[in-house]
């Protein structure tokens, strides 16, 4: 039998696959703006002082290293749910699960289950949510939310096509600091957009990989809240990955909010037997660490200042990028670039600009111009620019 003689070569993934080239290229001068990872201003990797100090207590308390159940650490689930929503309430069901990604493959996951057949994403989106939903067995719609023309957000057609999407479809949305435009809905676009969804009766997804990199904690979860508070049941996926710089840790979490606790009661034990038939139950150290930064006043306090500090200097760098491009006497105004929030800039840069800035400058991004203002810094910033500003 040849089993595996037919198996084609898949394409690479557009942000891991970009990730692995950077680091195959042995140009010295080659600058990372691909992968949504923080760097410091020396370009290394951050490890939050809170999140060292948290997993030396868990190592010094010796905890053991049995399974968890299917929805993980208990501790860390009902800090997740007062950090997410600000609230304690016993309609909404929430499992820890390994990272964001695994987050949006449940909600792809229990839609499915549900019967739902299509969902609806915003254009553009992260470069994943596509093959995400589809793996799960449903087909991918889109609907506008980027006008390229003025690089901006397009709320009035965002809010018209929910009109048209049939009732008791489930739509995606980002939380803040949307991937890949960094462009997010003002508070009173929320407001709008909320109302929208429920007078279609529409099921919203949130995926919340960004909580504390847009103007902070209780900000950012601005549209969440405020959809509960609407009345709104949901589903969510959040992702402590950037806010705690615990990447590679695959901590994330998965959130039902149902009408009532019964309603919970039989969501959770759905979602349980997805778990179970997919990774069993979720890994321990990571959920142990934030459970610790977030039981602890001095831990949490400190975590808030790192993040702050992560925030600012990204927002910082993305203002010496503008203003450098600016500077540089381009034909275009960089300055929408100031109305971006979180890790990344959509640069409006072509496809073709992008693999000229890789193949003559071994300068990283995503096709579509999706740049990770986190990989900036003193130290590359002038470099960069004037990469720009000769492909451009
Ligand atoms: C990104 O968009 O770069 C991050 O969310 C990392 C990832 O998994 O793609």
């Amino acid at each position: 039998m040849k089993f595996f003689e037919t198996v084609e070569m898949a394409p690479p993934d557009p942000i891991l696959g970009l990730n692995a080239a950077f680091k195959a290229d042995p140009r010295s001068n080659k600058v990372n703006l691909s992968i949504g990872a923080y760097k410091t201003d020396d370009l290394q990797p951050l490890v939050l002082a809170a999140v060292r100090k948290a997993e030396e207590k868990v190592l010094t308390d010796g905890m053991d290293k049995e399974y968890l159940s299917q929805d993980g650490n208990p501790e860390y689930v009902n800090r997740s749910i007062q950090l997410v929503f600000n609230a304690e309430q016993d309609n909404i069901f929430g499992a820890q699960v390994p990272g964001g990604t695994a987050g949006v493959r449940l909600a792809g996951d229990f839609l499915a289950q549900l019967g739902s057949q299509v969902i609806y994403i915003p254009d553009p989106t992260w470069a994943n949510h596509n093959q995400v939903f589809t793996k799960a067995g449903l087909q991918v719609e889109s609907y506008p939310y980027y006008d390229a023309d003025r690089r901006a957000f397009t709320k009035a057609q965002m809010v018209e096509a929910i009109q048209s999407i049939p009732t008791g479809s489930p739509i995606l949305l980002h939380a803040c600091c949307h991937n890949p435009t960094g462009l997010d809905p003002t508070p009173d676009d929320w407001k709008e957009i909320s109302t929208a969804i429920k007078a279609q009766g529409l099921l919203p997804v949130f995926d919340f990989a960004y909580q504390g990199f847009g103007h902070g904690i209780d900000e950012d979860a601005m549209a969440v809240r405020h959809f509960l508070a609407d009345g709104h049941q949901m589903l969510l996926a959040n992702s402590y990955s950037k806010n705690f710089g615990l990447y590679g840790e695959r901590a994330g979490g998965f959130y039902v909010v149902t009408p009532d606790r019964a309603a919970a009661e039989r969501v959770k034990s759905q979602v349980m037997r997805i778990i179970r038939a997919n990774y069993s139950n979720p890994p321990l150290h990571g959920a142990r660490i934030i459970a610790a930064v977030l039981a602890s006043d001095t831990l949490r306090q400190e975590w808030e200042v790192e993040l702050a500090a992560m925030r600012e200097r990204i927002s910082g760098m993305r203002k010496a990028l503008a203003e450098g491009l600016n500077a540089g006497g381009s034909s275009v105004d960089f300055s929408f670039m100031y109305r971006q929030n979180g890790m990344f800039s959509y640069s409006g840069l072509s496809k073709a600009a992008v693999d000229q800035l890789r193949e003559e400058y071994a300068i990283y991004m995503p096709t579509n111009g999706r740049l990770n203002v986190a990989g900036l810094s003193p130290k590359n910033l002038d470099y960069v620019v004037e990469a720009i500003l000769v492909v451009l």
